[in-house]
């Protein structure tokens, strides 16, 4: 019985399917690559000695994707692909809600038709839009500020109906704050295409000197240096959050959602700090006015998830810094040799 991983080709996708094979799973990956590489392919063979099966498949054609249910017995879903950038989802709020939402609807009736019951889902502490006061808890209002946010908590809506209806079902809803880092080897890694939206790429690409100048946007925000402060989280802590949301699904019935955060908020200044402790050269920046719809802070409480799941982030600042550095630098042109 296999695990099937939606986006497994991508960023956290990746990263997560390699603990998965690690720790003995069957994996199978589907992936049309919209935005990822074939190349992590080999990779995750070379850094777990597995090979994956792969379907690049494009969940929106559904005949397709169906095909991967008739030829394989599938346990469990991972679901991690979707479209994620949050300005492009202003300016193409249909393509962002045709792909995340369609997608997953197709997904959760196939689930149907083929009895699985496993379900996780990549949320994101966007939902939780401008938040009254950190540390965040699961119990806190939601609510969005963009397309991309709101295809979200849409589904975060679905999955709660659907449960309430199939009791069936189990589910667990992640919600991800800010992830950074890479695997320790430098091989695989977050490869944005064209110039970075996030934090962490924008500074690796000043560092390896694509990039001139980060941009800093707003040093007038109520924080400890007036710079937005946020939850990062190292990708194989947040992987991680997945092998355990798995190991508690599949003995409990029903929905839970986890926040997966390391409770520490750190700001842009603190990064480009410690960015440039763990590459030994001075990130240059300029600070611009505010982005529209940033909010000053957002860090996490994950003491649910330590309690229910027994997970907690291990990795601290320093170590995302150095891994997402060690990765930027063997791969300066990404999975593009
Ligand atoms: P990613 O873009 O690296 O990975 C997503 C993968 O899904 C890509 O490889 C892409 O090719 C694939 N994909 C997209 N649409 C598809 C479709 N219709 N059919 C098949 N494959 C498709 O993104 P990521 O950073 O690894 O994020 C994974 C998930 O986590 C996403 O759902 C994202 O919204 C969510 N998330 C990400 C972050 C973050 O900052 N990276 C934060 C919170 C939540
Ligand atoms: C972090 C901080 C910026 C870039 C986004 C999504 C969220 C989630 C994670 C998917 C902020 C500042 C950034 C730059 C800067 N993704 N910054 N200069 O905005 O917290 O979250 O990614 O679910 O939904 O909204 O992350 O990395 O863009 O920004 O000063 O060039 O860095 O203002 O304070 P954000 P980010």
């Amino acid at each position: 019985m296999a695990v099937l991983v939606t986006g497994g080709a991508g960023y956290i996708g990746s990263h997560t399917v390699i603990q998965l094979l690690n720790s003995g799973e069957e994996v199978i990956i589907v992936d049309d690559l919209s935005n990822s590489s074939i190349k992590v392919l080999d990779r995750i063979e070379e850094l777990s000695c597995k090979k994956p099966k792969f379907y690049k498949v494009n969940i929106l054609n559904e005949e397709k994707f169906e095909e991967i249910f008739k030829e394989n017995k599938i346990e469990s879903i991972i679901h991690f692909a979707g479209f994620k950038a949050v300005g492009e989802s202003v300016e193409k709020p249909l393509a962002y809600y045709t792909n995340n939402l369609i997608s997953t609807l197709i997904i959760l009736n196939i689930m149907k038709k083929y009895q699985i019951n496993n379900f996780v889902f990549s949320s994101s502490a966007t939902v939780y839009g401008d938040p009254k006061s950190c540390p965040i808890l699961e119990n806190f209002p939601l609510s969005t500020t963009n397309p991309y946010g709101t295809t979200k908590l849409m589904i975060e809506n679905m999955l709660k109906d659907i449960c309430n209806a199939d009791k069936k079902l189990n589910v667990a809803i992640l919600r991800y704050f800010n992830p950074v880092g890479a695997h320790e080897s430098g091989r695989i890694g977050e490869e944005p295409n064209g110039i970075p939206n996030n934090l962490m790429p924008y500074i690796t690409k000043v560092a390896i000197g694509k990039l001139e100048i980060l941009s800093i946007f707003g040093n007038d925000y109520p924080t400890h240096d007036g710079t937005g402060v946020r939850d990062y989280i190292h990708v194989e802590d947040l992987a991680n959050g997945h092998l355990k949301a798995l190991d508690k699904i599949r003995t409990n019935s029903g929905l839970v959602i986890y926040n997966l955060g390391t409770g520490k908020g750190y700001s842009v200044l603190d990064m480009v700090k410690a960015f440039s402790k763990a590459c030994g050269k001075n990130i240059p920046y300029k600070i611009v006015k505010r982005r529209a719809g940033d909010i000053a802070m957002c860090y996490a409480d994950s003491s649910k998830a330590r309690k229910e799941l027994g997970w907690e982030a291990k990795y601290d600042l320093d170590r995302m810094c150095e891994d997402s550095w060690r990765w930027q630098k063997n791969n300066p042109n990404g999975y593009e040799n």
